[in-house]
């Protein structure tokens, strides 16, 4: 799809290098040029190949305001289609995920459609003859996404024709989703088939922007943690045993301050940052130990090692990915609307590994990011208060002001001088602001 060429004017003096307009959030006509700009001119996540295990197994998604659908076909391959029937227009399914058995067929009147988009079977084809129509024109067929390809079992559509291939485009936050499959005996991931799906009454980059702030932690989701490190506390003096590892995840919670300063982030071509940090996951309970036995097997001692330490927090995959690879978490972004955006929150198994570490990526998605979870309430009410401030007339600007001026800048990695700077922010809208001028490809 073409970016929008009127994108220079209307962004002109909306972006900084230490703030941005507030219009960036709120603007229904930036939104839309973002759409064109950027989520229909990069990689967009579309799912896990796991998901689309047998022939016919589709899963559902959107790119920028596009219905899509990831299926499986007869060859074994991937497709990624418009979900939409080239005959009325209908969306040929509104299911989430399932298995559409031989073929797609529309429930208006019908057509059915091989797993590639062609069509396969149209009721009383008499009807046709001798009219324009042809079966196998392409305005006949359902419409494919010009390019789909997958990293490591994590497929992605993009409905440019051209562009810089997924590899190239994933460049530094490959590492996200190589820690993630590493960290599994077999070297693969497996999608756990259900995902929490939320809709946040905010714009899309308040989200992200969210995910590498270390400094909100300790203070927004300060009580949450306060709590869970009083229960831990109760624990130990009743039992004299420390606490099951996911009292943990909340506790960190208490983390102070300076102690998140001691992290890194950076900043990766096209606008995908990383948290580094080592995040401690390592307890020497019997499961734990056993798991680091299969893995030793698997891998040699060597290997193993550093695998289990790898420096990854989280990692950004700009526009369109979250990904805390050491617990096996994914959010998915789908931008709806200025002040409206779906996530998806995805956790997988690491494959070959015992159970209880199963339990404990579920215990995280349950505990931490689940909607259900304070963790999680904290942060969305946190979207909201920033989206309405930003809707009303109290001021223009959004700052990006700490430690602006110091990150480093190394064969196109930057790096900033503490955890708790602002690189990530002010690395994304460097992205998104040559993205809206039609750069990034
Ligand atoms: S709209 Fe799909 S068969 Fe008519
Ligand atoms: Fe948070």
């Amino acid at each position: 799809m073409d970016g929008n060429a009127s994108g220079k004017t209307l962004i002109e003096g909306l972006v900084d290098t230490d703030r941005v307009h507030k219009s960036c959030y709120t603007s229904e006509e930036i939104f839309q040029q973002e759409i064109d700009n950027i989520f229909y001119k990069s990689w967009i996540y579309a799912g896990h190949e796991s998901q689309i295990k047998n022939k016919g197994d589709f899963t559902t998604f959107q790119i920028g305001r596009q219905p899509m659908i990831l299926v499986r076909g007869d060859d074994g391959a991937f497709h990624v289609l418009f979900n939409r029937c080239p005959h009325r227009g209908a969306m040929l399914t509104n299911w989430h995920m399932g298995n559409a058995g031989h073929h797609f067929i529309c429930s208006y009147h019908a057509w059915q459609f091989n797993f590639d988009g062609s069509v396969h079977a149209i009721p009383s084809p008499k009807g046709y003859d001798e009219t324009r129509f042809e079966k196998s024109d392409p305005e006949s067929c359902m419409k494919a996404a010009p390019r789909v390809a997958s990293y490591r079992g994590f497929v992605f559509a993009s409905l440019a024709e051209d562009g810089p291939d997924l590899e190239t485009w994933l460049s530094g936050a490959k590492a996200s989703f190589d820690d993630m499959c590493d960290r599994s005996p077999e070297g693969e991931v497996e999608v756990v088939r259900t995902c929490f799906r939320v809709v946040q009454k905010s714009n899309w980059k308040i989200f992200l922007e969210n995910q590498l702030d270390a400094l909100h932690p300790s203070i927004t989701h300060g009580a949450a943690g306060k709590a869970a490190a009083d229960v831990e506390e109760e624990i130990k003096a009743e039992t004299g045993e420390d606490a099951p590892l996911h009292y943990h995840y909340l506790s960190a919670f208490t983390t102070p301050i300076y102690k998140w300063d001691g992290l890194e982030t950076a900043g990766h071509p096209f606008g995908h940052c990383m948290l580094q940090g080592y995040m401690g996951l390592r307890p020497t309970d019997p499961d734990t130990l056993e798991y680091e036995a299969l893995m030793e097997k698997a891998y040699g001692k060597e290997r193993t090692e550093e695998i289990l330490t790898t420096n990854i927090h989280h990692v950004l995959v700009y526009p369109c990915l979250s990904v805390q690879s050491p617990l096996q978490q994914l959010r998915a972004v789908r931008p709806l609307g200025p002040d409206k955006t779906l996530t998806e929150i995805w956790h997988f198994r690491l494959k070959g590994a015992p159970d209880p570490i199963y339990e404990r990526s579920l215990q995280y998605y349950n505990l931490v990011n689940s909607p259900s979870t304070m963790i999680n309430a904290d942060d969305l009410y946190n979207f909201w208060r920033c989206q309405q401030g930003l809707e009303s007339e109290g001021g223009d600007w959004v700052s990006f002001h700490r430690n602006e001026g110091q990150d480093h800048h190394d064969d196109g990695v930057t790096t900033s001088v503490t955890g708790l700077s602002e690189l990530p922010m002010r690395h994304m809208f460097t992205a998104w602001a040559d993205y809206m001028k039609g750069g990034q490809s």
